[in-house]
């Protein structure tokens, strides 16, 4: 049998919609129908009018498509690809801090469970983060769960006055942000030597970072952006030499669309095993049987949407 001839029949014949990450392994980028970033994809799991909708990420991103779609079958081929950043917060740790900061804004980022979601306001991603951030008029804000990302949007943060937040000026005194301890593994191992060195090495070569990193790390940066604002980025750049600061399965779709250009992964142990789980076999065993299947129960998914759909109506940035 050739699984990829099956594949393809089967997601006709099913009207399926397979759905990437940047993230997945080279052979998932090269047949789904779409790769993205996490905001890329989400607004795709929303328009999309296929009956099925094949997620190849771990699984926030499709609870996330779930809750956007709830009338479509949401497939996450392999349950094993989760988000080890997203488990280190819960449900519990929300209402705790609620009731610490009762006038607080809460922001979470994506990679959060759907039960947490549903107990915050309004949702951000690596690329809208600064956004979502300075569109709320709250002059008391909890960030939560990524403290790299929450420390790097509270650089960029605008003072409100009068409850409007004020474009233009940067002034985090201002506002006070609360951000959350947790962190992606793979991004934390990458450490500022290791930038050095390849600097040393590549002297003319830009460095790229996904705000994941640690803060040292994303001030040796040339650019700070999401998965999708990075490959961007390289395509609009003249420079022929990148240092990729995230994860390196990224560099599959970089030298697929730049073949004349040299990427360096900033580190081999930029490497996230959930995110490799998906692979031919399991999609295809996935799309054949439709499961398994992702389910967020309607009262979650309800406040979960509503928390979704505030970020998508915010325009989109790298
Ligand atoms: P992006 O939204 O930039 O694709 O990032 C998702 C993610 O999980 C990074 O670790």
């Amino acid at each position: 049998m050739d699984i990829i001839e099956e594949i393809n029949r089967l997601r006709v014949e099913k009207r399926a919609v397979i759905l990437a990450h940047n993230y997945q392994l080279p052979e998932i980028q090269d047949i789904a129908d779409f790769v993205g970033d996490s905001l890329e994809l989400s607004r795709k799991a929303a328009s999309t009018d296929a009956k099925i909708i094949v997620f190849c990420g771990v699984h926030f991103m499709a609870e996330t498509a779930k809750i956007l779609s709830p009338s479509k079958i949401v497939l996450l081929p392999d349950l094993r690809s989760d988000c080890p950043l997203a488990n280190m917060i819960t449900i519990e740790d929300v209402k705790k801090l609620r009731k610490d900061y009762p006038k607080a804004a809460f922001i979470c980022y994506i990679n959060t469970s759907a039960d947490v979601k549903a107990e915050c306001d309004i949702c951000c991603t690596s690329s809208n983060a600064v956004d979502v951030v300075n569109s709320v008029s709250a002059d008391t804000i909890v960030f939560l769960p990524d403290r790299n990302l929450g420390n790097y949007v509270s650089k960029h943060i605008h003072p409100v006055r009068n409850g409007v937040p004020q474009s233009g000026i940067s002034n985090r005194a201002e506002k006070k942000m609360i951000i959350w301890n947790g962190f992606c593994p793979t991004h934390e191992n990458l450490k500022a030597e290791d930038v050095l060195e390849l600097k040393k090495l590549y002297p003319a070569a830009k460095f790229v970072a996904h705000p994941e990193c640690t803060a040292d790390v994303l001030e040796l940066a040339d650019r700070i952006a999401s998965t999708s604002g990075i490959i961007k980025y390289v395509k609009t750049e003249s420079s022929k030499d990148f240092i990729i600061g995230t994860e390196t399965a990224i560099l599959h779709r970089l030298k697929k669309e730049n073949p004349d250009k040299n990427f360096i992964p900033a580190s081999r142990k930029m490497f996230c095993p959930n995110m490799k789980y998906n692979n031919l076999e399991s999609l295809y065993e996935s799309l054949l049987n439709e499961q398994p299947e992702i389910e967020v129960p309607e009262k979650i998914r309800e406040k979960a949407f509503l928390t979704i759909d505030r970020m998508l109506k915010i325009g989109k940035k790298d």
